[in-house]
């Protein structure tokens, strides 16, 4: 059997270069491959409603952000499936049935889930549908047999409890599901790109984001006001590159070939970095060089989203045409697990045959 992708993200606000670097690039690698037989990309309204609902106008806004940022960063709705959660109720048929193969225990043991009912002031009330949500994101993996979840770091407890499901599920009913794999980005730099500020995460709320859609002077000025080494305070003073965020950044976007391009004076970005840590290297050049790097990555992203956004009716007839795929998909595999569940009663000629001997016998 082919290998099959399924990822997605939270339509909750536009995309960002976190999530670029964490995994959209790493999406249209993997779709470009040839290596993947289906490659589904699912934009979580339902999840986003989870810790939303009480603000549905700010979910539905960001379907068409979302999409335009799949669109923009080269998903092609030619090779990949690109849909809506809410547009696919067999997931939500499946998440009830996996509710019977977790325990109350395991959710609040979910390390993402233990975090984010910090985040969000949860730990008095948290409602049953915010807790549950790992339990529907296994069945968002497993309704198209995803073999592969490309995610960040922050998602693996969640496709850790999905293996458990499918364990359980398989066990109880008979090899019916398929255990998937994460997929972390191998740079280290892009696990978990750090905001403007220095700060352990790129967050909306925090302000400290570069949207893939901002235009190019928003990022010249975000990246020339990012955090760098505070004791960095002369020119000539030796420089620190850890924790510096124009460094991680640059570890994570930087290209070799950028220095001949941009920045001749040096090799490589190791060259860069000694001279930096010896002394005698402003933060500014560094600044000025990471922009040209960014900015050359983002152009064609930007390019692409300005023809999407003259046709976006269109936009909802690709994510209409993907759903009605994934719901085909899903539909497949909800079969199957009734089928193994033994909730098939009216396609199972022997039962209702064997059921009328019984009656018939008497
Ligand atoms: N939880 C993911 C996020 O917050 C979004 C998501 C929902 C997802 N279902 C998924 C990711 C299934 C991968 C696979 O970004």
């Amino acid at each position: 059997m082919g290998k099959i992708i399924l990822t997605g993200d939270r339509p909750t606000g536009r995309l960002h270069v976190g999530h670029y670097v964490g995994s959209l690039k790493r999406r249209v690698e993997l779709q470009n491959s040839g290596e993947y037989e289906k490659v589904l990309i699912m934009i979580a309204d339902a999840q986003a409603l989870t810790d939303n609902f009480e603000n549905p106008e700010k979910v539905r806004q960001n379907i068409i952000e979302v999409a335009l940022d799949y669109l923009s960063v080269g998903l092609d709705p030619t090779k990949s499936t690109l849909f809506i959660q809410s547009m696919v109720p067999e997931l939500t048929e499946m998440t009830f049935y996996y509710m019977n193969l977790v325990t109350v225990s395991r959710l609040q043991r979910n390390p993402t889930v233990k975090s984010e009912i910090q985040m969000r002031n949860f730990e008095a009330s948290i409602p049953v549908g915010f807790f549950c949500y790992p339990i529907s994101q296994a069945a968002d993996i497993t309704a198209f047999k995803a073999t592969t979840v490309p995610v960040g770091e922050d998602q693996l407890p969640m496709i850790e409890q999905t293996r458990e499901i499918v364990r359980k599920f398989n066990s109880v009913y008979g090899e019916t599901l398929v255990e998937p794999d994460v997929l972390l980005p191998d740079n280290k730099a892009c696990l978990r790109l750090p905001g403007i500020d220095g700060m352990a995460k790129m967050s909306k709320s925090l302000g400290n984001c570069i949207y893939l859609a901002d235009d190019p002077e928003d990022v010249r000025k975000k990246i020339m006001s990012m955090y760098t080494d505070p004791l960095h305070i002369q020119v000539s003073d030796p420089g620190h590159i850890e924790g510096n965020t124009v460094f991680t950044y640059l570890d994570a976007f930087c290209k070799p070939e950028d220095f001949a391009e941009f920045w001749p004076e040096y090799a490589s970005l190791d060259e860069l970095k000694e001279h930096y840590q010896r002394g005698g290297l402003g933060d500014v050049k560094v600044k000025k060089f990471l922009n040209k790097v960014i900015q050359a990555e983002l152009e064609p992203i930007r390019a692409r989203r300005k023809e999407y956004e003259k046709d976006i009716p269109a936009v909802y007839e690709i994510l209409k045409a993907g759903s009605e795929r994934a719901r085909e998909l899903a539909a497949q595999t909800l079969d199957e697990m009734k089928k193994a569940m033994k909730i098939n009663y009216f396609d199972d000629l022997d039962l209702i045959k064997a059921q009328a001997q019984k009656y018939q016998g008497e």
